[in-house]
């Protein structure tokens, strides 16, 4: 509209129905402001005061009256709700076969580090016509990872892992937001998702992944502080076997059933006598405050390496 932006462009699978429900949204609200404002004027005009000694006349209730006034809205409501609900499970589950990338925020800058190894800043290449799934969490302080063209946008707190997805339609660069108040440099940390047809995401991935992979890094480091001398590849280790241990069920100490996500891993390596696996004992160091966040991503990702099951953990 007069080259304004006033919206942006739609470039995900799920932006026109997030824009139907919003569209819908808006017009009701026309509607009903409009609406309510015409009978305030006309009621004003039609019933307003005669005489100085005029006494209104006074209404017992009207029974079809009240109940239209009921069940209009009530019905209006669960279209919303139920409108809602059916868009929010869709951006809330993510399809099985992800192209999974993580995301660290921190003052003031978006760290994006791929499964491949290539690590950018405030820049995110991701290919059309695959759903791209963002595990993302901060080192400091919350901030809000958000790209209005493909409509999703999640809080990023920090001390453990939040998912959102997207599946990108069109080629283009699209801009990234902070859109939480996180200090003086908020307004600068912005960024661009650069989508880009597969065969130029092919090329691009070819390049600049000189350390190796995420999960061939987490390896090192897990040999580097040792934690191989516990959890060894055979039952004999002191501590659980790794081996299909990410995105299957774990037994804990207290007998309650957890499922291995990047949340669970994530804790059990911070704080790990938090939730202990049965039958072993608190034995391990916590590496809370000893491994950076994206030493955390490589070990979670060496971890999930070891396990056939790749996918999105059932909850
Ligand atoms: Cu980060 Cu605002």
């Amino acid at each position: 509209m007069f080259g304004i932006p006033l919206f942006p462009e739609r470039a995900s699978t799920i932006a026109t129905e997030v824009d139907a429900l919003y569209f819908f949204l808006v017009g009701l609200s026309v509607v009903m402001s409009l609406l309510i404002a015409t009978l305030v004027v006309s009621f004003a005009i039609r019933f307003h005061r005669r005489h100085a000694d005029e006494v209104g006349a006074q209404v017992h209730g009207g029974l079809m009256l009240e109940l239209a006034w009921t069940v209009v809205p009530f019905l209006i409501a669960m279209v919303i709700f139920f409108w809602g609900a059916k868009v929010y499970f869709v951006m809330a589950s993510p399809p099985s076969e992800t192209l999974n990338i993580y995301v660290v925020g921190k003052q003031w800058m978006w760290k994006v580090q791929h499964t491949t190894g290539q690590r950018e800043i405030n820049q995110l290449h991701v290919p059309v016509g695959r759903p791209v799934k963002l595990i993302m969490t901060s080192e400091d302080v919350i901030h809000n990872f958000s790209i209005p063209a493909m409509r999703v946008k999640s809080d990023v707190i920090p001390g453990r892992f939040v998912q959102i997805w997207f599946e990108p339609t069109r080629p283009g660069t699209y801009q990234i937001f902070c859109a939480e108040y996180c200090g003086t440099q908020h307004s600068g940390m912005i960024g661009q998702v650069v989508v880009m047809e597969a065969t130029a995401y092919q090329s691009w991935l070819s390049g600049g992944a000189g350390e190796g992979s995420l999960a061939s890094t987490g390896e090192k480091l897990f040999a580097d502080l040792a934690c191989n001398t516990c959890h060894r590849p055979d039952s004999r280790g002191r501590g659980p076997v790794l081996r299909n241990v990410y995105a299957h069920p774990v037994q804990l100490q207290d007998g309650t059933m957890v499922t291995a996500d990047e949340n669970y891993l994530r804790e059990s390596i911070l704080t790990p006598a938090a939730k202990l696996t049965a039958g072993y004992q608190p034995v391990m160091p916590a590496f809370q405050g000893l491994v950076s966040e994206e030493q955390l991503l490589a070990l979670i990702e060496y971890v999930k390496s070891l396990s056939t099951e790749q996918g999105t953990p059932k909850p």
